[in-house]
């Protein structure tokens, strides 16, 4: 689940190796810790527990030389967040060190066979018996191991190979040998890692953020790949295929995006980030000629995509809240019918599907279990898969049958907010594709292309209000329920906002449809429980002002989102945030910026931990 980070060059590994582990903060973690292997053979340990700081501190007392060593941080799943627990473990009579994330389920039995075998344990975790079983495969090697000019290390990669097999569960994993300290083993299954090229240098990371400003060159390893890294080779072996050789993708990764920049917490830097990402989501995509979207990642031609008649889309948490926006656009525009499903509801209740059925994986990260076991899922019923991806190279965006990335660049808060306004512009264009390819006129296309290219400009005008918004959180702060209500497009807002706040300020918020409200959370109004209304000037306007009355006629405060000068919506409302108004269908996305912008500021007035909230990890790779 957090953080690993590996490097072999001619420099210092510990100035990679804790400038990545700092990237990688936003991840939450509990302890951490490196190794790294000196000029005089020895495998040196620092760990600590807690933040990162305290591990420099004790770099301090013993530092930790080398130009080889891989760095962890940890969120604890077996064994509490201790010294003793804290990565790398080593194995054996410590010859080798392991970083892991992820978990191994069949630990408990590994450990009794190794403890049978004499190996002695000095931690709770499941990784520690990975250490142990990588060192036991080298020992149980005949004398003289099969040797390849392929890669030259084929001892420690078949020892490695010969424990892998051994582990039920998910890793990454970076490895040392101390008896090798020219090579790094890299090896993954459920849990992402990749690899940096540098000149004269590699490097390992969990995500792309530890690599900005050092390499933009990167391999990206899939499930069952090992990674066998010298300062000057790389090789990747495939636990079926052999070795096997992988293009190095170039990616503009720019320090910029993962420092805070001025900002105060990157939740609100993202949040401010949003009238260049949704810019950089439809940036190259709008065809004016012919009125419609260009998606090229598609891999599927027009022909096939005119015989899709049902689309399913499958997310989670923010990324289901932009699938159901996705439905309202994709079934108004396009007039095709969308269902949206929880990735967790979805993996094991097997719908009967139509024969045109085309699923979309929407994911900011491309690693979460449940999207990523979905899509597997109705892949492997023979349907077209795609995703709607913000991490290049993720596991969801490999094994799509294509897809279409947000550009939103890395997404560190816990709290997604630039992903969901990217989601939507992308599920935009979706909406107007497929509406071209059927009924959809030009006029209508370019209606909509029209709207699209103002949004840049319309979110930045929301987020003006981002003083309002403060002072509005002030008032609220203290109160411990909020309701928070829209209608069509806007229901799905609502849902998101209530998402945000409940995330960062562990307030207790409850998104509904804004008359479903009448059906029992009505019960909850007093003057205690605001409750926020997205109530736009759009169709349904007058229908949401009536149930704002009727929270209003029972006491309970009312914060209203409202377009500019609506003095009608001001006269019912306590406290008022203006929008600017675009076409229902984009709504959403100018709609929900004030939404994070209260959430944000309510956590903050209440001292919460902004981008590390607690409870939440950033990518939820586990079922
Ligand atoms: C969003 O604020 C949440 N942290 C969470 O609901 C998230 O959207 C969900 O886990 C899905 O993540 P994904 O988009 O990376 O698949
Ligand atoms: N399961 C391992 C542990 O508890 C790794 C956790 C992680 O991914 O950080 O130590």
């Amino acid at each position: 689940m957090c953080g690993i980070v590996g490097y072999v060059g001619s420099n210092e590994a510990i100035d990679f190796l804790i400038g990545g582990l700092h990237r990688l903060e936003y991840r939450g973690y509990d302890s951490a810790g490196v190794a790294t292997i000196t000029a005089a053979r020895q495998l040196v340990l620092a760990r600590s527990v807690g933040r990162i700081e305290n591990l420099e501190a004790r770099l301090v007392e013993t530092p930790t030389t080398g130009t080889i060593g891989i760095g962890h941080t940890r969120w604890a799943t077996h064994g509490s967040p201790t010294l003793a627990n804290a990565h790398p473990h080593l194995g054996g009579r410590g010859t080798v060190a392991v970083v892991h994330n992820g978990v191994i389920e069949n630990f408990q039995s590994l450990r009794t066979k190794l403890e049978s075998e004499g190996y002695k344990f000095s931690s709770a975790t499941d990784t520690e018996v990975i250490a142990h079983l990588i060192d036991s495969c080298l020992a149980k090697q005949p004398a003289t191991p099969r040797r390849s000019a392929a890669t030259g290390y084929e001892a420690l990669v078949d020892a490695v190979q010969a424990a892998l097999v051994q582990l039920q569960g998910t890793y990454g994993l970076a490895i040392l040998f101390r008896d090798h300290p020219e090579v790094m083993l890299a090896a993954r299954r459920g849990s992402p890692l990749i690899v940096g090229v540098g000149d004269g240098e590699h490097f390992i990371a969990s995500d792309t953020s530890p690599l900005a400003g050092r390499t933009g060159k990167i391999v990206f390893l899939a499930d069952h790949e090992l990674a066998v890294v010298t300062a000057d080779s790389l090789r990747v072996v495939h636990r079926d295929q052999g070795h096997i050789v992988h293009s190095i993708q170039e990616l503009d990764l720019d320090a910029g995006d993962v420092e805070l920049e001025g900002y105060a917490h990157y939740m609100l830097k993202e949040i401010f980030e949003q009238p260049e990402s949704v810019a950089n989501a439809m940036r190259g995509r709008l065809d004016l000629d012919a009125a419609t979207a260009k998606l090229g990642g598609l891999n599927l031609t027009p022909r096939q995509l005119h015989h899709v008649e049902r689309i399913l889309m499958t997310a989670c948490g923010t990324s289901w809240h932009a699938a159901l926006v996705a439905k309202y656009q994709i079934e108004t525009l396009a007039r095709m019918p969308v269902d949206v499903d929880y990735a967790s509801e979805l993996r094991y209740r097997n719908p009967p599907l139509d024969r045109n059925t085309l699923l979309f994986a929407i994911t900011q990260s491309g690693e979460t279990a449940d999207t990523l076991a979905s899509l597997r899922e109705i892949k492997r019923k023979g349907h077209p898969t795609l995703s709607i991806c913000n991490v290049v190279g993720s596991t969801i965006a490999n094994e799509a049958d294509g897809g279409v990335y947000l550009h939103a660049g890395p997404e560190i808060g816990v709290a997604s907010t630039k992903a969901f306004t990217s989601q939507c512009i992308v599920t935009s264009l979706l909406a107007l594709y497929f509406g071209r390819l059927h009924h959809l006129s030009f006029e209508g296309g370019m209606r909509i292309i029209e709207q699209l290219q103002d949004l840049p400009d319309r979110v930045r005008e929301a987020l003006d209000s981002n003083d309002a918004v403060r002072k509005i959180a002030q008032k609220y702060a203290d109160c411990n329920n909020f309701l928070y209500l829209g209608r069509q497009y806007n229901f799905p807002t609502a849902l998101e906002g209530a998402l945000k706040l409940k995330e960062i300020s562990y307030i207790h918020a409850e998104g509904y449809p804004a008359a479903e409200m009448k059906h029992g959370p009505i019960a909850l109004v007093d003057k205690n429980t605001p409750s926020v209304f997205i109530v736009p000037h759009g169709f349904v306007y007058d229908k949401v002002m009536a149930n704002m009355q009727e929270i209003k006629a029972r006491g309970g405060p009312i914060i209203a989102i409202t377009g500019p000068g609506d003095t009608e919506a001001a006269a019912l409302a306590d406290d008022v945030i203006e929008v600017p108004e675009v076409e229902d269908f984009v709504q959403p996305i100018v709609s929900i910026v004030p939404l994070q912008l209260l959430a944000y500021h309510i956590a903050v007035a209440r001292g919460c931990d902004v981008d590390k909230p607690r409870n939440l990890a950033k990518s939820v790779t586990v079922e």
